[in-house]
């Protein structure tokens, strides 16, 4: 059972209405907010509100239902970059974390990444912090480069420093927090030591803004991006945060509507920053979903929710070990790392787990967490992967452990 030192310090699961919802007679144990988050009814009504009292395309319009559309979609943009401590001019509206990325790596990797280049990544990226990168150096001639993961699923700076000496890095991406470890990398370090070597740095903190407090300018990375529907916002938006230089000299990604200045017969200038890289008409009812999440976020305070779901993984980590036949994969020290738990089952597939957990309305995730490279690292076809929210409780921990228990009766 919860200890004192382990209850959550967060009441909030009323704010969130799908857990008003039942399956079967049963409530939900939603235990896979690393894939997405829940929505707060704030969020939910303030996009409710967007379209049913301003809806308007922004940034054309001189009536006023166009400024009001205006005023929200770039208020909302002030609120996630005070947010995550970022300027408001280089916090660029994407479509995802994906995007972002990808913008990055064609925007600025093409242009700045030729033939016996190095771009370094980690073992421990998700497949859109991976990719994005083989495309580049299979289009430029450089070589896709790993930090290797260690057994307790860290990352080693002396690596980092080996490579750095090369002198062939132009460009470093790593996760903040692994979406399959729960590792929390020492990114402003690993960013301090790739500004030193003369190459920029990539972070992806998709995992990381919807858990811990973070500084962006702190961080010192050229560009930190995330996705809004992990962070309590919704779908079809995420953020990328450049430094400005670096966001400047760049040419646009996607050219249209909104990126340009002036538009000639045969060519174009670019709008000012963020906008130069916003093509297009821009998710302005997402935007306003996001300024929702991140006012709610702000409200419970950042170090609660982290204090929270560190709580509650120590919970987790302490409870599962009960089971027996439990591996949980990724750093044992709660402090080391977030609120996602990946873990096998002996003698039992991870998709079995979480199907047969399903039938107790336990809902996580089992397959390769779009992370193949760190399965085939730690030897595993996948895990299954419990990850924590801000409306987690001891419940909902125990119940993972009453239907894991159950499921091992089925294997028996
Ligand atoms: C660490 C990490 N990076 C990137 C992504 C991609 O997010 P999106 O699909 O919203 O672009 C995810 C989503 O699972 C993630 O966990």
């Amino acid at each position: 059972m919860a200890t004192s030192a382990t209850t959550p310090r967060l009441h909030v699961r009323s704010d969130f209405p799908i857990f008003a919802r039942e399956i079967d007679g049963r409530p939900l144990i939603y235990l896979d907010s690393a894939a997405t988050s829940q929505k707060p009814a704030a969020v939910i009504e303030a996009m409710d509100d967007y379209y049913r009292r301003h809806n308007a395309n922004i940034h054309r319009g001189v009536y006023t239902l166009a400024q009001e559309a205006t005023d929200l979609f770039e208020g909302a943009r002030e609120r996630v970059a005070a947010f995550t401590g970022a300027e408001t001019a280089t916090t660029i509206f994407t479509r995802n974390a994906t995007e972002a990325i990808n913008l990055v790596a064609y925007a600025w990797g093409r242009a700045n990444v030729g033939p016996g280049d190095v771009v370094l990544i980690t073992q421990m990226e998700h497949h859109s912090n991976i990719v994005p990168w083989q495309l580049l150096c299979q289009g430029t001639g450089a070589e896709l480069r790993y930090l290797d993961v260690s057994d307790e699923g860290t990352l080693s700076l002396d690596q980092l420093d080996a490579e750095l000496a090369g002198g062939r890095v132009k460009l470093a991406a790593f996760a903040h927090i692994s979406n399959v470890l729960g590792t929390i990398n020492p990114v402003a370090e690993m960013a301090s030591r790739v500004r030193a070597a003369g190459a920029l740095s990539l972070v992806d903190a998709s995992q990381a803004v919807p858990q811990i407090p973070v500084d962006v300018a702190a961080v010192g990375a050229d560009f930190y991006v995330w996705t809004g529907h992990k962070a309590l916002g919704p779908t079809g938006i995420g953020v990328l945060h450049g430094r400005r230089d670096v966001l400047e000299a760049m040419p646009p990604f996607l050219g249209g509507g909104d990126m340009i200045r002036v538009v000639d017969w045969q060519e174009s200038t670019w709008n000012d920053l963020p906008w130069k890289f916003e093509a297009g008409t821009s998710m302005i009812a997402e935007a306003v979903g996001l300024g929702a999440a991140v006012d709610y976020l702000g409200e419970l305070g950042m170090e609660n929710v982290r204090a929270h779901e560190r709580a509650l993984a120590a919970y987790a980590l302490e409870r599962l070990a009960d089971v027996g036949g439990v591996r949980v994969i990724g750093p044992p020290d709660p402090d080391e790392r977030g609120g996602v738990i990946s873990f096998e089952l002996e003698g039992v597939h991870p998709h079995d787990v979480a199907e047969l957990i399903n039938r107790q309305n336990v809902c996580v995730r089992a397959g390769h967490h779009c992370a193949m490279p760190l399965m085939r690292r730690l030897g595993v076809p996948a895990t299954a992967r419990a990850s924590l929210g801000p409306y987690n409780d001891a419940s909902d921990v125990d119940a993972l452990v009453e239907a894991l228990v159950n499921a091992k009766k089925v294997f028996a």
